[in-house]
């Protein structure tokens, strides 16, 4: 059984003091969820500080991006090197990444094996379009999507691996996926491929939703037995907010969900 995981991702929001305010926020209400691995995700440029806010703490970081070079001339970028000692794992392949900048899955593939290399736990995010979803396509684009960011990594290198199913047209949107159709896709298509790819060990990787997960809904996504926590977008930049949902997503997966 997976661990369970919520995670923020804060995007690009708070400033310096605002991200160490949250943050500090966030480690006050650590021990009101026992046994969730809580991962906070703040702005690069922050990143160093909400380290240090949760240090000692349970609560732990990850970064939005990385490059997948190890140095040089990137403008602009940040290389997994450099995140050694501040943070733990690293959001791959955001839809806003892929539609906004451009990302491939190429680039995807690529950074997970960065950051693997350097001791990243990888938080893979696939998710399809609604018109994808609408021409009956979303199975399709997902275990592609995941097979893709996986290409050539073997089943040794799996250990810290997180993937994220956050559906485009459910994110930022209050309009969440049902937990039906989440469980479905997490149950077949992403779990089918992860399987085909690493077989038992598969069953050791944590399957996040995500899109519009609030405290409100979060226990109706952790009933599934296929889902095992939540990387969450705006109701992760309130701490009380974000820890509500941990907290109910570790009851509910505490109570067999
Ligand atoms: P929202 O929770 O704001 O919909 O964002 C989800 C998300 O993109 C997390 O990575």
């Amino acid at each position: 059984m997976p661990a369970t995981v919520v995670a923020g991702n804060w995007k690009m929001n708070t400033t310096l003091d605002e991200a160490r305010a949250l943050a500090e926020g966030v480690r006050a209400l650590a021990q009101g969820a026992p046994g969730v691995e809580v991962i906070l995700c703040p702005p690069a440029i922050s990143l160093a500080a909400v380290r240090d806010a949760v240090s000692g703490s349970p609560v732990k970081v990850g970064a939005q991006n990385i490059y997948h070079e190890d140095s040089g001339a990137f403008t602009g970028e940040i290389a997994p090197a450099m995140l050694g000692g501040i943070c733990e794992y690293v959001i791959i392949g955001h839809s806003e990444r892929r539609q906004l900048f451009g990302e491939t899955d190429g680039q995807v593939n690529l950074k997970v094996k960065a950051a693997i290399s350097h001791g990243l736990g990888p938080i893979v995010c696939v998710g399809e379009t609604l018109e994808q979803r609408v021409a009956g396509q979303a199975a399709e684009v997902i275990s592609g999507q995941v097979r893709a960011a996986l290409d050539g990594i073997d089943a040794v290198n799996i250990s810290g691996l997180i993937v994220a199913y956050e559906p485009v047209w459910a994110i930022g949107t209050g309009q969440a996926a049902t937990p039906e159709i989440a469980g479905e896709i997490m149950g077949g298509a992403i779990l089918d491929t992860l399987q085909s790819l690493y077989g038992s060990s598969s069953a050791e990787v944590p399957l996040l939703y995500g899109g519009s997960v609030n405290a409100g809904n979060i226990g109706d996504f952790a009933a599934q037995s296929c889902i095992h926590g939540a990387l969450v977008g705006g109701a992760s930049l309130q701490a009380e907010s974000f820890m509500d949902i941990a907290r109910m997503a570790g009851e509910t997966k505490r109570a067999g969900g």
